[in-house]
């Protein structure tokens, strides 16, 4: 990816010059680290698994990019803790919020422990992670935060019912945050995509279909970080959006549902 040495400029005089990025070893957040090494930013990545870490850390150093490695269970607060005191010494201006997962199927026969972990890892990750970083950003006087939200924050999806609502956690508290922290100097901003080609469709059993490389992503989504509350980053996103574009969330949730069945077919046997 090319980006102007102007804007990298900016962007690391406005959020650098460390950026943390959770779920860097896979999927959206690699990319997003991808791009921020190419921008000039130094990176503490963290997720769990520390192999895929340091294979992309040796492979920013050949680049000159300071990095950090922090393997880290973000289901936990044991682990959320840890990620912000191995950080403590980082002059951090950015968070970037992308580790989770998804579940799907019927409600009834999930297994209400990796439900449970979902909402941790989804929801209770971001919002102690938020926490720690919003007040370091405030003393500094600048940062900024994003958090992954998704198209299916936005009403209850049938099939995929607690992924939907841990998704409407992180568009709602990245909403009203966005307001809140503007005159501390907090950016906030919440990425809500479509179908994306990741880890994500093979942890949560679903045969997505088409869907966009996660490498389309990283642009628009620093592009509207402080210009924006929400970004549809990439063309299926915004398209997808821009589908239901007026109807209500009643009616997008039967669109989902249907959609949903088709993407969990091979669950129920069917070929
Ligand atoms: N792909 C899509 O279609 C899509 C669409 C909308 C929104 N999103 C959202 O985008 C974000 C990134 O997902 P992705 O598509 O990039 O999926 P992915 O390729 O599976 O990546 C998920 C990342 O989260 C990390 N992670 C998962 N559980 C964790 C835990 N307990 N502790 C620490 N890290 C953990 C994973 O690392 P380890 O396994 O190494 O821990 C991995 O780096 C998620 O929040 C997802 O909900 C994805």
């Amino acid at each position: 990816m090319s980006i102007n040495d102007d804007i990298a400029k900016q962007r690391r005089r406005a959020y650098g010059p460390w950026a943390v990025v959770t779920g860097a070893s896979d999927g959206i957040g690699r990319a997003l680290a991808l791009a921020l090494a190419d921008q000039g930013f130094n990176l503490v990545l963290a997720a769990r698994r520390a192999t895929a870490l340091h294979e992309l850390a040796a492979q920013l150093a050949t680049r000159g990019v300071m990095t950090s490695v922090v393997a880290v269970d973000l289901s936990t607060p044991k682990g959320c803790h840890a990620l912000a005191a191995a950080t403590e010494d980082h002059d951090v201006g950015l968070l970037i919020a992308a580790a989770g997962f998804g579940t799907s199927g019927p409600f009834m026969t999930v297994n209400a422990d990796s439900e449970a972990e979902m909402l941790a890892v989804n929801c209770g990750a971001v919002l102690s992670l938020t926490h720690v970083f919003a007040r370091r950003f405030a003393t500094r006087g600048r940062g900024g935060i994003i958090m992954m939200g998704s198209l299916l924050a936005f009403q209850g999806v049938p099939g995929a019912a607690t992924y939907a609502a841990t998704k409407a956690f992180v568009q709602t508290l990245g909403e009203g945050l966005h307001r809140e922290f503007k005159p501390a100097g907090v950016d906030v901003l919440v990425a809500a995509p479509g179908p994306v080609k990741t880890g994500f469709a093979a942890r949560a059993h679903l045969n997505m279909g088409f869907a966009l490389s996660p490498d389309v992503l990283p642009e628009p989504i620093l592009a509207a970080l402080g210009r924006r509350i929400t970004v549809r980053p990439g063309w299926l996103s915004w398209l997808l959006e821009a589908a239901f574009l007026g109807q209500s969330r009643g009616l997008r949730s039967l669109i989902l549902s249907r959609v949903m069945a088709g993407m969990t077919q091979h669950q129920r046997g069917v070929t």
